[in-house]
């Protein structure tokens, strides 16, 4: 085992349910080999801060079900910045810290990837984001959390919709990537989902109208991923409203109802199963790598990977939507 003796750990960018179960996770694997942790506040800025408070087990009791994170966390600029990852490796090495585990997305893996080459320095990363794009894992922490209450809000939207037999176009967050809105559609029953991943190949509103939003029904519901590329939902209906004036139509951004809550059991579970598998991946002397999970086991995924391979989108259920949507 590499000569680690104290493990860091942080939160970054946006918070995602099941952040907390992956914090407990960690502390208390490393507890358990007899290892020392320190919590480090406002992600890659508590760094900068100094802001650092040794945990114990009953630093991360009762917390399994709350969702945002204990830690805090910020998209800190300075990092991004050679003199700021400077000033947090000094820290590092004042605070007596070999080892670091970060729980963030896409930005805050890139910036652990960047400061673990330019300072050798172990680091491990936990994919925590609600928007599930990272690549080399089957599902991120916070994911199925974020399904479950778009799932839920499009419910009660449907109410009005049927009643009132509109067109609803309801914006769901994935920055450019579209598993929300796809999985969400597909789970609340919804007639569409308006996704980044194939905007470019078919306009999909135009397919959506040329086959009739509603056919045998008398209201539909369009999940649209946020995004530039499809101009969000309100993009949509601008151009259904000026184009086919005789829907009612309506929009709803669900916003960042979908990032909070407290974690599902399959969060809770992800969560901390990653949380274990971070301390054995640094005990095991692994470094740079990110903890994904592949059909059900754990996998270790280079940081080179997670952040700069596309995830795929899976086609089929663009398939099953169609079909089950007739
Ligand atoms: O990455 C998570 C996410 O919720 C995205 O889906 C969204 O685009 C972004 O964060 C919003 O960030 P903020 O809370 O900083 O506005």
């Amino acid at each position: 085992m590499a000569n680690i003796k104290c493990i860091g750990i942080l939160t970054s960018g946006g918070d995602a349910p099941g952040m907390n179960a992956a914090i407990r996770a960690v502390t208390r694997t490393a507890i358990y080999n007899e290892l020392e942790v320190k919590g480090i506040f406002r992600g890659y800025k508590g760094l900068l801060t100094g802001e650092i408070v040794p945990f114990k087990t009953n630093n991360v009791s009762n917390i399994i079900q709350q969702g945002g994170t204990i830690l805090k966390t910020a998209r800190c600029i300075e990092f991004r910045e050679p003199e700021g990852r400077k000033i947090a490796y000094e820290t590092l090495q004042k605070e007596e810290i070999d080892a670091l585990v970060v729980i963030g997305g896409d930005g805050s893996l890139t910036g652990a990837r960047i400061f673990a080459q330019e300072y050798e320095f172990p680091i491990v990363g936990l994919p925590g984001t609600i928007d599930n794009d990272l690549y080399g894992t089957d599902t991120t922490i916070g994911y199925d959390t974020a399904l479950n209450t778009i799932m839920e809000a499009v419910d009660k939207i449907r109410d009005t919709a049927s009643s009132h037999e509109r067109l609803f176009f309801i914006e769901v967050m994935g920055r450019d990537a579209g598993f929300l809105a796809l999985n969400g559609a597909i789970a609340s029953g919804a007639e569409a989902a308006i996704i980044p991943e194939i905007w470019t190949e078919v306009d999909q509103l135009e397919e959506l109208i040329k086959n009739g939003f509603r056919k045998s029904k008398n209201s539909s519901i369009v999940l649209v991923a946020e995004s530039e590329i499809t101009g969000g939902a309100m993009g949509m209906a601008e151009r259904v409203q000026k184009e086919y004036p005789q829907y009612d139509v309506r929009v709803t951004i669900l916003g960042h109802i979908q990032r909070g809550g407290s974690p599902t059991a399959c969060d809770r579970i992800l969560a901390s199963r990653m949380g274990e598998a971070a301390i054995d991946a640094l005990m095991e002397d692994q470094r740079n790598v990110m903890i994904g999970i592949q059909n059900d086991s754990i996998v270790y995924v280079p940081f080179s990977k997670a952040i700069k391979k596309e995830k795929p989108i899976n086609r089929d259920l663009l398939n099953t939507l169609r079909i089950l949507s007739t």
